[in-house]
């Protein structure tokens, strides 16, 4: 946890710009893999981590906006539970740790909220990705379960967004705790991987050493050979010469910060002159656009520069043909490059997609595309200082978009398909960064993993 003075004061920022009503935080419960007492590895909702930082089940919060005073709810443990769970912090510690006013018993949640809800005032909470959580709202307030996120306080979610958007020094400190594990994850996983192996076998090491770090992965590791498929969360191929894999890993920080990389390599330790020529792109691709990241820009401009970038290098190698500008804006580039440049980074490897995307990366000067490819770009508005965001274009040649397409008579003004289609069983390549925009411009963070060719084959053949 951090110091009770940043939940402190985050409450505080929070509670200033809300100014009246009580604001509910409900944290996460246990998830039953099979049965109660065997559950899933309990992660806690990111937002109540935010303001109260409490990584254990079964606990809620009310910050009183009026007042400014914050309870914690839930039970302290019996003896019953500490014989099984060993010995547990008391609920006094809990609020203590946390710089709340107090803590309070479970049972009276719902008191509270009755008392509030009775005197008119309003109950102020956030979009609940977890069923459990939207049955305790229906249950404290009489929503129905299912009409809980069309009902959720739309000024909270956005002041929540706009507070957790901006990094303060000491959570930048703590994604750079994370990518200092996915530092050594490459490593292993280059120096690792070997024509003839299963991709689990990697997989299995990837995880292993995250676990071994005292740490969890910040989202299921994607390794394949098959890199075409966005998000393989297949591992089960084996790994031949001649083949490229896609390693898109991350790992949490001690505050549960994420880390979010990925690294395309060789399985024989040696790109071939086709993937090199791919590759090259789109670590042209990366290099140009995180260049261009400070405050002021739009995140859709670097996005469609990344996608420029990738149309002229198709062309130049012969895939696309055409005016750039114009094979862009009309998005033929998407059957290579269909997803969006990349995403906002904190608590959450995707921030605060469970408040709504469309809060976090768009609003009322920037919508949203609903071209195939643009539609996917998470956040598009403008860059502040203190945004986190990956930055991770790649190219992929996926066989079932290219049929689609070829028999839809797509783009043809833009896609050479006779030579695209020799192409199909190359895979993909995707190159993924995370940085900080800076007042002046921007930072990569991290210790640099190995990324232009001879780096990655150095690291492969270590
Ligand atoms: N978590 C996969 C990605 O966004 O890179
Ligand atoms: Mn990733
Ligand atoms: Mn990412």
């Amino acid at each position: 946890m951090f110091s009770h003075e940043t939940y402190f004061q985050r409450r505080r920022s929070l509670a200033g710009v809300m100014q009246t009503g009580l604001i509910l935080l409900p944290g996460n419960d246990e998830t039953p893999m099979n049965y109660a007492g065997n559950p899933y590895h309990f992660r806690q909702d990111s937002s109540f981590l935010y303001y109260i930082g409490h990584d254990v089940p079964g606990l809620a919060a009310v910050i009183d906006a009026d007042s400014g005073e914050a309870f914690l709810f839930g039970d302290n443990f019996d003896v019953d539970d500490i014989i099984w769970m060993g010995p547990q912090e008391t609920m006094a510690e809990k609020a203590e740790k946390s710089g709340l006013t107090g803590a309070r018993p479970m049972s009276e949640l719902a008191e509270v909220i009755d008392k509030a809800k009775s005197a008119g005032r309003q109950i102020h909470y956030l979009t609940q990705s977890r069923d459990s959580n939207k049955l305790k709202i229906q249950r404290l307030l009489g929503i129905p379960a299912d009409d809980v996120n069309s009902k959720v306080s739309v000024k909270l979610v956005r002041n929540v967004v706009e507070q957790r958007n901006i990094k303060t020094a000491e959570e930048v400190q703590e994604i750079e705790k994370a990518l200092d594990i996915s530092y050594d994850v490459y490593k292993l996983a280059m120096r690792m991987a070997r024509p003839g192996m299963i991709e689990q076998e990697v997989y299995g090491a990837v995880e292993g050493h995250i676990l071994g770090r005292g740490s969890y992965v910040s989202f299921p590791v994607i390794f394949s050979v098959h890199g075409e498929t966005l998000h393989n969360h297949k591992h089960a191929n084996m790994m031949k010469d001649g083949d490229i894999l896609v390693l898109d890993s991350g790992a949490e920080s001690p505050c549960y910060y994420a880390s979010d990389i990925t690294r395309t390599f060789p399985v024989n330790g040696k790109f071939s002159s086709e993937q090199r020529d791919i590759y090259q792109i789109v670590l042209k691709a990366q290099e140009e656009t995180i260049a261009m990241y400070k405050p002021g820009l739009f995140n859709r401009d670097i996005h469609l520069h990344a996608a420029k970038v990738i149309a002229s290098g198709l062309k130049d190698l012969g895939f696309m043909k055409g005016n750039v500008d114009d094979a862009v804006a009309a998005g033929a580039h998407a059957l290579f490059f269909p997803h969006g440049l990349g995403h906002m980074m904190g608590i959450d490897v995707h921030d605060m997609e469970d408040l709504g995307e469309n809060y976090v990366g768009y609003d009322e000067n920037v919508k949203r595309s609903e071209q195939f490819g643009l539609a996917y770009l998470r956040f598009a508005r403008e860059l502040k200082t203190g945004h986190v965001f990956t930055v991770e274009p790649g190219c992929y040649f996926i066989p079932e978009l290219m049929d689609m397409w070829k028999a839809e008579n797509k783009h043809t003004d833009f896609i050479n398909y006779d030579k695209v289609f020799t192409y199909r069983n190359f895979g993909g390549v995707r190159i993924e960064d995370d940085l900080l925009v800076t007042e002046d411009g921007y930072r990569v963070l991290g210790k640099p993993i190995a990324k232009t060719v001879e780096e990655v084959e150095t690291w492969c053949q270590a």
